[in-house]
């Protein structure tokens, strides 16, 4: 469904992303890790157009979007959570919903807005309350709901576990699963080998702006480099 071919990134004259491919399937969900600064956040800029990759291709459904502007995508049912949520803070936790709902119909809003508060029932008492006073986690849910509101086929999810506290993880974690169950791919970077491969269907590793392995979830967390590197854990004497 979305293929990212053989991209390459530079911020003004300095590259950051090398010949980086990265697929995703219909339904799956699937982690990029990597170490601070490999160039994670670039990967989900670049497939969702807020920064143009200077070569290859960001294919969703076998369309060409590199050279099409972010707004493009939510019509082409893939939406983004940006990494520390980026709600705007004075405005309510409804209207902040409501704002990833700009590419659809009054009644399919309504209808996708139902659907949100079924899936995150802890957001219902809270929708008049300004965005900025919530706790991160509930900031995070309410992100969520945003990126959901434009019925994406594909959500890409930025550190969705940044600065949050354990309990606030696992509540994290079990709406990202909860939400691919309902057969929403998500495609989502993290810093931690563990959380992020266990967690998925296939997985990334980045070095250097480079994926350096990738794999099942389970072949990413039984893989020796990333088990010593990652996982601190030795290599079973033989
Ligand atoms: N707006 C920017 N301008 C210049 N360099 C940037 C910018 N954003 C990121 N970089 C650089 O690109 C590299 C990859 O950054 P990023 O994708 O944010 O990594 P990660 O998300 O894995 O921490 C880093 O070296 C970072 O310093
Ligand atoms: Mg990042």
């Amino acid at each position: 469904m979305l293929e990212l071919q053989n991209i390459d990134v530079h911020y003004g004259a300095t590259q950051v992303l090398w010949d980086v491919s990265i697929t995703v399937g219909a339904g799956e969900m699937v982690a990029v890790m990597g170490p601070n600064g490999s160039g994670k956040s670039t990967i989900l800029k670049a497939a969702m157009g807020l920064k143009k990759a200077s070569a290859g291709k960001v294919l969703l459904d076998g369309e060409d979007l590199r050279g099409k502007a972010a707004t493009v995508r939510p019509h082409r049912r893939m939406s983004i959570v940006l990494e520390r949520r980026r709600l705007f803070p004075r405005m309510s936790v409804r209207e902040n919903i409501m704002l990833g709902a700009y590419t659809r119909t009054g009644a399919e809003a309504r209808s996708s807005f139902d659907w949100v508060l079924e899936l995150l029932p802890e957001i219902k008492d809270h929708l008049n309350a300004t965005a900025g006073k919530l706790s991160g986690g509930q900031q995070q849910m309410v992100a969520i709901a945003r990126g959901l509101m434009a019925d994406p086929k594909i959500l890409l999810m930025d550190e969705p576990f940044l600065g949050l506290s354990p309990a606030m993880v696992k509540n994290v974690y079990a709406i990202m699963k909860m939400v691919n169950e309902r057969g929403v791919a998500i495609l989502f970077n993290e810093q931690n080998a563990k959380t992020s491969f266990a967690m998925s269907h296939r997985g990334y590793l980045l070095e250097g702006g480079r994926v350096a392995l990738s794999g099942s979830g389970e072949q990413m967390l039984e893989h020796p480099e990333v088990k010593r590197v990652y996982l601190g854990l030795r290599e079973e004497a033989s």
